[in-house]
């Protein structure tokens, strides 16, 4: 299985179409984004299914549950992979999104805390735990309420792996391949993600702004498998 979900961060849809075409074969998912939804929609998202690779869809639901469940319902129809919401959104927020869709292949993976943000940060919004604290605290609600596995970055994955077992997905953005951050704070190479226990990388910029995306993602994945 190829761990890779490249995230495609742009309203360009000739461009995330080129995009998915270019990386089928190279990477296992896409990943589109509030970005690219706010810009084209459920249609977009059809437009991107069509080049026959997985979708992510990354809209980072957080609302009331029954704003919430109605949104995943609108969403089942597209036949997308993953989708997430953010686990405080709270229990009944996330068990009435799980309650439509049970019995459809579609997943929902819990995001943590955005691995842009640091202790600062949370500590602005009035939490007091740090955030790898925070972030198992999430993952074990989120495995609790069932949810199919969270997003959280690498250096927590491992502390995540130990408290919610094997039959958990972990997802880890914050990917770099070399000493660049953009507005990430919390980041780990392709082979430290995978090693701490991830089971899927997401990669945008690295590989997207790279002059061949698809080179790009074949050494990160070639780096994996070496
Ligand atoms: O370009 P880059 O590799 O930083 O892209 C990371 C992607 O992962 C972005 O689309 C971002 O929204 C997403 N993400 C994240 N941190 C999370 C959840 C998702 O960076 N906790």
């Amino acid at each position: 299985m190829n761990p890779i979900i490249c995230a495609l961060d742009t309203q360009d849809l000739n461009k995330v179409v080129f995009l998915a075409n270019a990386l089928h074969g190279k990477v296992g998912m896409v990943k589109l984004g509030l970005e690219f939804f706010a810009a084209h929609g459920p249609s977009g998202v059809r437009e991107v299914a069509k080049c026959n690779i997985p979708i992510f869809l990354d809209l980072k639901l957080h609302d009331i549950p029954n704003t919430v469940a109605k949104t995943v319902e609108a969403i089942k129809v597209l036949g997308v992979e993953i989708l997430t919401l953010h686990i405080n959104g709270g229990t009944k927020m996330l068990k009435e999104a799980l309650s439509v869709v049970k019995g459809t292949k579609m997943k929902l993976v819990g995001v943590t805390v955005l691995t842009s943000m640091g202790n600062e940060d949370l500590n602005e919004l009035g939490v007091t735990k740090e955030v790898k604290s925070q972030v198992i605290l999430f993952a074990k609600l989120a495995k609790k309420i069932g949810l199919h596995g969270i997003v959280c970055s690498a250096l927590e994955a491992q502390e995540v792996r130990q408290e919610c077992g094997k039959d958990f997905t972990i997802i880890t953005p914050g990917i770099r391949v070399n000493s660049g951050h953009d507005d990430q704070k919390r980041t780990a190479t392709p082979k430290e993600a995978m090693s701490s226990g991830a089971d899927y990388i997401v990669v945008g910029r690295p590989i997207t702004k790279s002059d061949s995306p698809a080179n790009s993602a074949e050494l990160i994945w070639k780096s994996l498998i070496n």
